[in-house]
């Protein structure tokens, strides 16, 4: 296998590529990672990879609107497999400038498409949210049935690209599968998400920034059992098949918040012992801000036998050990740009 990884020095682009080479005793091919290296792409994320498999490894800098250089990657490498992990992922960042939001997810979704429509590859599987559904009420759950309804020009933006790869499996039978996932969190996620920016924030006792009320849920899925979930798919999924991926664990922010305080109290404390659930602050609400999601992960537990196998504390728990461990990653990757955005934005 010849796999285009796209995205690959994002968190869970480079958790999957990790996954594939440390956790997957199936997985024997090649790994071309093409990434910009905008501000959430990190190659160090992948240093120990690229040593040790430097023949089944490789990255490429490259820009999925560079169509030229797709053009490239795919004659030179000979790729027969994608996953496409490239996008602009932050909801808050789509509010302020949505413009590269539609042009990644947009128009580098139909280049990625447009180039691997004549190609016969194996596979073409694309990474999606269960944002593009919308908000829910207080019952139900997502399936893969649920009507899109997205609220942010994130969300905006990955539904058109889902159905950019829904169109180019009837119209051209490109060979697809999708994957639309719940909020994620572990090892290498940027620190402007909830759950690194509250470890952040509470290792240096600054404030914790709580959206509107706090009551707002989201369903939390470690990044480990989502990337398993990606290799099940892309080794058994059925072709032009949507598999919704979720953590089983909905919680309102509020609690979470709380959850990782109370860890932090015993694995960081701060100065005087002093509880972390005292940095607690709420903030204006996100515009727009969806109430709740939630998956129901029946169709890939029934069709392909996965189920998340990580609880949230213990997910949490290793989430923030990872982070007090690598005190120089979050350096180099808070740069001037990330405190920028931190200032603007908090302020
Ligand atoms: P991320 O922001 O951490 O990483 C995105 C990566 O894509 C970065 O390495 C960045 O440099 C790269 N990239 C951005 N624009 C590019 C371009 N034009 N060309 C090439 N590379 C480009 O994102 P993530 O959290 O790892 O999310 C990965 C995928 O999973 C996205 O498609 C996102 O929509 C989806 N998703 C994420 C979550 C989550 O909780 N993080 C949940 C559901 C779905
Ligand atoms: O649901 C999947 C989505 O999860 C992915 O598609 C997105 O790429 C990913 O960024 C994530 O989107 P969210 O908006 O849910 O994640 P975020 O970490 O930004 O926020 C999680 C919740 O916490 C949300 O209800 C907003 C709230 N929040 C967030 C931040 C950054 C706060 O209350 N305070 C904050 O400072």
């Amino acid at each position: 296998m010849n796999m285009l990884v796209t995205g690959g020095c994002g968190f869970i682009g480079s958790n999957f590529i990790r996954y594939l080479f440390q956790d997957a005793p199936d997985f024997n091919g090649r790994i071309i990672n093409i990434d910009s290296l905008t501000y959430a792409g990190n190659l160090e994320n992948l240093t120990d990879i690229a040593e040790t498999f430097p023949d089944r490894y490789i990255f490429v800098h490259a820009d999925i609107c560079d169509a030229e250089a797709l053009a490239a990657v795919f004659s030179d490498h000979g790729i027969d497999t994608v996953c496409h992990f490239a996008a602009e992922s932050h909801v808050d960042r789509s509010i302020v400038g949505p413009d590269a939001f539609i042009r990644t997810n947009i128009i580098g979704t139909f280049n990625l498409l447009e180039m691997a429509r004549d190609k016969k590859l194996k596979r073409f599987h694309h990474i999606s949210t269960d944002e593009v559904y919308g908000s829910l009420g207080p019952d139900g759950r997502f399936t893969e049935q649920t009507a899109y309804d997205p609220s942010s020009p994130y969300s905006a933006s990955k539904a058109a690209s889902d159905h950019l790869v829904r169109a180019y499996f009837r119209t051209y039978g490109l060979s697809v599968t999708l994957s639309n996932c719940s909020n994620n969190y572990g090892p290498y996620q940027f620190p402007e998400k909830l759950i690194p920016l509250m470890i952040l924030n509470a290792r240096s006792g600054k404030a914790l920034p709580v959206y509107g009320d706090g009551k707002n849920i989201r369903d939390w899925l470690y990044v480990k059992d989502h990337c398993r979930a990606i290799w099940e798919i892309i080794k058994h999924g059925a072709l032009g098949e949507t598999y919704n991926v979720g953590g089983d664990h909905e919680m309102e922010n509020i609690r979470l918040v709380e959850m990782i305080c109370d860890l932090m109290d015993d694995m960081a404390p701060l100065p005087g012992r002093s509880p972390h659930r005292g940095l607690i602050s709420f903030v204006k609400d996100r515009p727009g801000h969806d109430r709740r999601y939630a998956i129901d992960a029946g169709k890939i537990r029934d069709e392909l036998g996965w189920t998340p196998e990580t609880t949230l504390e213990n997910g949490i728990r290793a989430t923030i050990q990872w982070y007090l461990d690598h005190s120089e990653w979050i350096e180099r990757v808070q740069s001037g740009a990330y405190r920028e955005w931190i200032q603007q934005h908090y302020q």
